[in-house]
């Protein structure tokens, strides 16, 4: 199975380009799952939350949907891509999954970073594995990852890859998901993106450096800093499902949760 990342430059408040570039670049390399970046279509730093609301589509009737669910028909591919999701007055920080077949699923972002919380409701709905024939499949957004309960939840669930859409401004991410995978035995796919929001004269830089990590915590992919491209790698998704580290330790059946009340 082909798993990519597309890291790519999205431009503030021009959806209709974003979604025209991102399936440009999809389009230019084939695989069979694509993730692409946190808030693809509308860009990060919003003003406040009104702002995030005009940015906002209803999830899956929205034209991103509707761009993204015609694309991975075309392709016969899964795409997973973040953006801001309208429920009624509510306003989520979400990522959805779309198949061949349509849309599967959203993930609406739990731990939100910093600003966020202005503009954005909290996820309300736990973590989840999604099974698409060839892979199970976990769903978080870039914050996520620094807290361990997010991808321990996914791994506890059968999850083999983790998709995680991301606008990461900090430099930890990258060097915490080996441990992240190492210590759930599973594949993860970090697609970041590059550039800046330029917002009333001061700007907010993403740090690039995307990434696909195994189960072992290798680093199979990381891309450039600055550059938009597409990280392809072929892997065995069936790798994931062995969790043991020597003949006498399971990385889930070893944990003492009994032991880990505060
Ligand atoms: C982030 O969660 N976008 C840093």
């Amino acid at each position: 199975m082909k798993i990519a990342a597309v890291q790519m430059n999205c431009r503030f408040n021009e959806p209709e380009r974003n979604r025209r570039r991102a399936i440009q670049l999809l389009e230019r390399t084939r695989a069979d799952l694509y993730v692409l970046p946190e808030l693809f279509n509308s860009g990060y730093w919003f003003s406040g939350r009104e702002e995030a609301q005009a940015a906002a589509e209803p999830v899956p009737e929205g034209e991103t949907c509707r761009v993204l669910i015609a694309a991975a028909k075309r392709l016969r591919c899964h795409l997973v891509a973040g953006l801001a999701e309208k429920a009624g007055d509510r306003l989520f920080n979400a990522s959805v999954l779309i198949g061949p077949g349509g849309f599967i699923a959203c993930y609406r972002k739990i731990h939100l970073f910093d600003e966020e919380k202005k503009w954005f409701d909290p996820g309300d709905k736990p973590f989840a594995v999604h099974d698409i024939g060839v892979a199970k499949l976990g769903l978080m957004i870039c914050f996520d990852w620094i807290f361990p309960e997010s991808m321990r939840s996914l791994a506890l669930q059968g999850s083999q890859i983790i998709c995680h859409s991301a606008n990461l401004v900090l430099p930890y991410c990258q060097a915490a998901m080996v441990t992240r995978c190492l210590e759930n035995g599973v594949f993860a796919v970090t697609a970041n993106r590059v550039g800046q929001d330029r917002r009333g004269g001061q700007s907010l830089s993403f740090t690039g450096r995307s990434q696909i990590t195994d189960p072992r915590g290798r680093i199979a992919a990381r891309a450039s800093k600055l550059m938009e491209e597409v990280l392809v790698q072929d892997i065995d998704p069936g790798r994931a499902d062995d969790k043991w580290l020597n003949p006498a330790n399971h990385l889930l059946n070893d944990r003492r949760p009994a032991l880990y009340q505060s």
